[in-house]
């Protein structure tokens, strides 16, 4: 039965993070995986994701099963994180929240809802999009179709161009967008751009789709979800999945969620009935430990205090990096204007260059970075990026 299987390419990201662990390299830089580093390198746990964890070791009295919904006190606090009180409130009839594993696990539950209802469903999504996107969705039965987004010679939004090819999207089809920190390219649709997608949702009555993985890592916790909540206030139907990989820290915990607004309450309950019997044919109920952990910070005011003073550092501490990155690539005298860089959002950016001197800096440089030239930002700091911008400058001159 599987004598005929063969190895598959490894996974574009995951990959590269493999290999860097292999490399011996004193100097090496990893560019690769989206995860925050501080300015020694290293991934910490986050100050109040600690201190849950303690409170939470000392005070559970049972690890008996949750359900496939998962924890309720956590589908409301991240529907509340996502939406604001007064929309999580407006929207609560028609609304429904399930913890998922993981982002990952939100789009796969939402891909397998979605072609449930509608098998074969069309799911537009940007051109270029994070590349785990096309089996989660596609592999499901989903169809997927590109849309135009970003410029690689401009490094801006094709948005004149991304607009006319949603005008194709039309009842019954979807169309993702990423809610902030658009990955791979960093670049986020502006606050009139959103309307745009609103009225256009509202014209042709496409569903919208939001991913948001990297909320609080942008512009701020609210600031990031104004397109969530701009579509949550006016499109009959939307989906969200959001993330708490990147902005608690908690990447190997797998905790995400998929929210969904529905049109009347009655459909919310087919919804939610609907979602509640995929999870359970897939994973049956999603694990605990990390939804708990967030949850307990959500809930306490001086943890929740922390966590946003903690990430609002983690934030600061990239923006700081793109325009030291900037600033050191253009005193380096590289031929190049990397500016762009500097206007982009959350841990992402493409360096732009192509791919055989991406594949340079990876073999010859040992900096790790995705084909497309996406790095990772928050993986500078001040002991590599003399390394770095001397290597940039040496590859594209
Ligand atoms: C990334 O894009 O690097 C992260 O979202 C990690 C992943 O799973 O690909």
């Amino acid at each position: 039965m599987f004598q005929n299987l063969k190895p598959l390419a490894a996974d574009p990201i995951l990959g590269l993070m493999a290999a860097y662990r292999l490399d011996n390299n004193a100097h090496k830089i990893d560019l690769g995986v989206g995860i925050y580093k501080d300015e020694t390198g290293a991934t910490p746990v986050m100050r109040a994701v600690k201190e849950a964890e303690a409170r939470l070791l000392a005070s559970q009295t049972s690890k008996s099963y949750v359900g496939p919904a998962g924890a309720a006190g956590y589908n409301e606090e991240i529907a509340q994180l996502l939406l604001g009180r007064d929309l999580a409130e407006k929207t609560k009839a028609l609304r429904c929240t399930f913890q998922t594993p993981g982002g990952c696990g939100g789009l796969r539950l939402a891909a397998e809802f979605i072609n449930a209802s509608k098998p074969g469903a069309r799911i537009f999504v940007s051109d270029p999009t994070w590349a785990n996107h096309i089996p989660l969705l596609g592999d499901a039965g989903l169809e997927i179709v590109k849309y135009p987004y970003y410029d690689y010679g401009t490094h801006s939004i094709r948005f004149d161009e991304m607009m006319s090819a949603l005008h194709q999207a039309k009842e019954g089809d979807l169309v993702l967008l990423h809610g902030c920190c658009h990955n791979p390219c960093g670049a986020d649709l502006n606050q009139e751009q959103w309307q745009q997608v609103r009225d256009l949702a509202l014209k042709n009555g496409f569903t919208p789709f939001i991913d948001i993985a990297y909320q609080g890592l942008g512009d701020g916790v609210e600031e990031d979800c104004y397109g969530v909540r701009l579509l949550a206030d006016s499109v009959p139907e939307l989906i969200v999945v959001s993330s708490c990989s990147k902005n608690f820290g908690i990447y190997r915990e797998r905790v995400g969620a998929l929210t969904v607004i529905c049109e009347t309450p009655a459909s919310m309950k087919g919804t939610a009935s609907l979602i509640a019997y995929i999870a359970r044919g897939i994973y049956s109920m999603p694990p605990d430990h990390g939804a708990t952990v967030v949850e307990m910070i959500l809930t306490d005011t001086a943890l929740r205090s922390d966590w946003e003073s903690e990430l609002t550092q983690m934030r600061e501490r990239i923006n700081g990096l793109r325009t030291q990155f900037v600033e050191r690539l253009a005193a380096s005298g590289v031929s190049r204007d990397f500016s762009f860089i500097q206007n982009e959002k959350g841990m992402f950016s493409f360096l732009g260059v192509d791919v055989s001197q991406v594949q340079t800096l990876v073999n010859d440089y040992s900096i790790y970075l995705v084909d497309s030239s996406r790095i990772n930002v928050a993986g500078i700091n001040d002991n590599n990026i003399d390394y770095l911008v001397d290597s940039i400058k040496k590859v594209v001159g």
